[in-house]
């Protein structure tokens, strides 16, 4: 079995991990770190290849954001699942008329069946890429800026209106044919100085949300320093050190290429001459303020990225070293090189957890009749899901070159 397979299969470990709160599996994750303003969440919305987080000047992320991307093929079955929502037709499928429910949502179901048989020839292709949060789950959010106006609002509800930050995580699912299967964690920024009803040890309880996260061994930290301002400033890499001294899960990532002072350049630390990183520094360049206040989109931005590494003086010999897309595919390595070490461990692990919930069932006994009208009770199928899925795990892992 390839790892690209292996993935999902990690992915949905993941899932029983979080429902059944058994952190002790933990599996990798990507969280991005660095000072306010910096580019954190530009980058991630980059790598997922989608316009849907809030960006901007100013303290915009003020909860942690747990994305899960989840790669489907064209052909899944699971997008030709009915939701049971939705939160708004996407503008290339003919637009419902009479199927509004009273919130202005649209029930998918009924839609299908009123407006979209016929005209296919019965054949019906919904949207391949959608959205869903843990917080309203079952509903899928096919247009994006609906995906932003849900953090905003997710973030206003727990964080309040006026500055301040929560560690409570909003977790959102993204499925699309168009993303490589991460897990991603955009963070508030470090800040110094309290503003609006931050308390006065705001920067403390920053660190702390931060270090929580990117302390545990297994955490992939995405250091972004942006490029203009001197490194030996770097907030990002100050605290990455602490938590991975020698440097072997941190990748730096310098933002804002295009703002460095004429004549400047960050050649050697792309190189990494400056600073130790094992992972390296890729440099990148988001849209500015401008683009987002004119709406420039993802695939205009990626395309002028490219173009301005490779006219770049500097850089045009590691463009190919450069930019999202390089960004992109080094993460997805990294993230298949950590899975294959956590392996053996995730194994045993799994192993003893079986073993606990068998032991679990047996002590119960016979099943009292009147829990149950058939022979499967409760218990008996939560063991053989589990058994089932334990066992497909356990094939994966044996097919992989881990030894
Ligand atoms: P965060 O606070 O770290 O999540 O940063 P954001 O992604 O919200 O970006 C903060 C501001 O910096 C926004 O106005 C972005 O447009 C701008 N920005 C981010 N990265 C770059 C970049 O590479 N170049 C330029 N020119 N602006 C950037
Ligand atoms: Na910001
Ligand atoms: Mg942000």
């Amino acid at each position: 079995m390839s790892f690209h397979e292996l993935i999902p299969v990690v992915n949905k470990l993941q899932d029983i991990v979080t429902t059944t709160q058994l952190a002790e599996l933990d599996l990798p994750i990507l969280a991005v770190v660095g000072s306010q303003s910096c580019g954190k969440s530009s980058v991630l919305e980059n790598i997922v290849g989608k316009d849907f987080l809030p960006r901007g000047t100013g303290i915009v992320t003020r909860r942690p954001l747990v994305l899960q991307l989840i790669h489907v093929k064209p052909d899944d079955p699971l997008i030709y699942t009915i939701p049971r929502v939705v939160s708004n037709y996407p503008s290339d499928f003919s637009s419902p008329s009479s199927s509004n429910d009273e919130d202005g949502e649209i029930n998918l179901e009924e839609h299908l069946r009123k407006h979209v048989h016929a005209a296919n020839g019965g054949k019906v292709n919904p949207p391949n890429e959608w959205g869903e949060f843990l917080h309203i789950s079952g509903k899928r959010f096919y247009n994006f800026n609906d995906i932003r106006k849900e953090i905003e609002t997710e973030t206003l509800r727990i964080a309040g209106t006026n500055k301040g930050i929560s560690r409570l995580p909003i977790n959102l699912k993204i499925y699309s044919p168009n993303v490589l299967d991460l897990t991603l964690v955009d963070l508030p920024g470090l800040t110094k100085i309290p503003i609006g009803d931050q308390p006065t040890d705001i920067e403390r309880q920053t660190r702390n949300l931060i270090l929580e996260y990117i302390s545990k061994p297994n955490c992939i930290i995405l250091a972004v320093s942006p490029a203009n301002v001197d490194l030996v400033n770097s907030e990002s890499l100050k605290l990455a050190r602490q938590v991975d001294p020698t440097g072997k899960r941190t990748v730096g990532i310098l933002t804002k290429l295009d703002l460095m002072d004429q004549g400047t350049n960050a050649l050697d630390i792309l190189k990494g001459n400056v600073y130790p990183l094992k992972l390296g520094f890729i440099g990148i360049v988001n849209r500015s303020q401008q683009d987002i206040s004119e709406n420039k989109s993802l695939t205009d931005s990626l395309y002028d990225e490219q173009e301005f590494f490779s006219n770049h003086q500097a850089y045009k010999s590691m463009s190919n070293r450069c930019g999202t897309k390089f960004l992109s595919q080094t993460l997805n390595k990294i993230l298949m090189n950590h899975i294959r070490e956590r392996l053996p461990d995730i194994k045993a692990k799994l192993n003893t957890l079986m073993g606990q919930t068998e032991q679990e069932l047996l002590s119960y006994g016979e099943i009292p009749s009147n829990l149950t009208n058939s022979k499967e009770s409760r218990g008996a199928l939560v063991l053989t899901l589990m058994t089932k899925f334990a066992s497909a795990f356990m094939t994966s892992i044996e097919g992989t070159s881990v030894n």
